[in-house]
């Protein structure tokens, strides 16, 4: 079991680093328009015009394969990885990136998002940090924005070993309920689909291999029942 705060240093400091060195083949390749999070978003009608913040994005693969699909979009990372963010920087100026983390004390460097992206982020935080990593996105995003969701689809709370390193773990939850019980995000597309290759699941137990995708719509006031004064 680790200690208080001891998955959230280690990611930070050293693994996302080593996350990003073993998965550098085609880092440096905007995501093509059928990755999952592209695909998701290519249901949403979107303005010409807006914000996208990745929040472990890497070296902004996504990113960039979405603003090839809207060059006026602003679009920045958020990533622990000072080596995925020099190779992001290199492959895709267009992008702004930060060397930051979701759970970081001080809240996400950019706020006012209309849209934000965490792809398999949030089955990497530390269990004493959640509550902050969830505060963090939803403070970053602004009302009537889209918070996109991709992560493991567990029907149970479940925590596997992380095989790179021990002591770590992936945690498999419902992450986009957690903002849906908010009241304030309603969730308007999810799209589970059976992993074939992961190495954070068991491949064997067909309660381990889902993997779901969600966007969320924020809404500050509209989902109110308001009685008239
Ligand atoms: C499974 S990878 C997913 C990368 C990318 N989002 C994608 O969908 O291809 C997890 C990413 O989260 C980053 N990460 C790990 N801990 C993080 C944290 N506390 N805050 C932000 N990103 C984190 C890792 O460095 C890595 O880039």
């Amino acid at each position: 079991m680790t200690s208080l705060n001891q998955q959230d240093t280690i990611f930070v400091n050293q693994e996302a680093d080593a996350w990003y060195e073993r998965n550098a083949a085609g880092a440096t390749e905007p995501a093509p328009p059928n990755d999952r999070i592209l695909r998701a978003l290519s249901h949403l009608t979107l303005p010409a015009q807006g914000i996208l913040i990745d929040v472990g994005g890497s070296s902004g693969r996504v990113a960039e394969g979405f603003r090839r699909q809207y060059p006026q979009w602003h679009c920045r990372v958020v990533e622990p990885s000072g080596k995925a963010i020099a190779a992001g920087k290199k492959a895709f100026p267009h992008l702004e990136f930060t060397q930051g983390s979701i759970t970081q004390a001080q809240g996400l460097p950019w706020q006012e998002a209309t849209i934000v992206v965490i792809g398999g982020v949030f089955c990497l935080v530390d269990r004493s940090l959640l509550s902050r990593a969830v505060a963090n996105v939803d403070l970053a995003l602004k009302d009537g924005g889209y918070l996109v969701i991709s992560d493991f689809d567990s029907p149970f709370l479940r925590a596997n070993a992380y095989k790179h390193r021990s002591g770590l773990y992936t945690y498999k939850q419902d992450y986009a309920e957690i903002f849906r019980q908010l009241g304030i995000y309603h969730l308007i597309y999810r799209f589970s689909e059976t992993l074939v290759d992961h190495s954070s699941s068991d491949l064997a137990d067909p309660y381990d291999r889902q993997w779901v995708t969600s966007i969320l719509r924020k809404d500050l006031q509209g989902r109110y029942f308001r009685k008239s004064e």
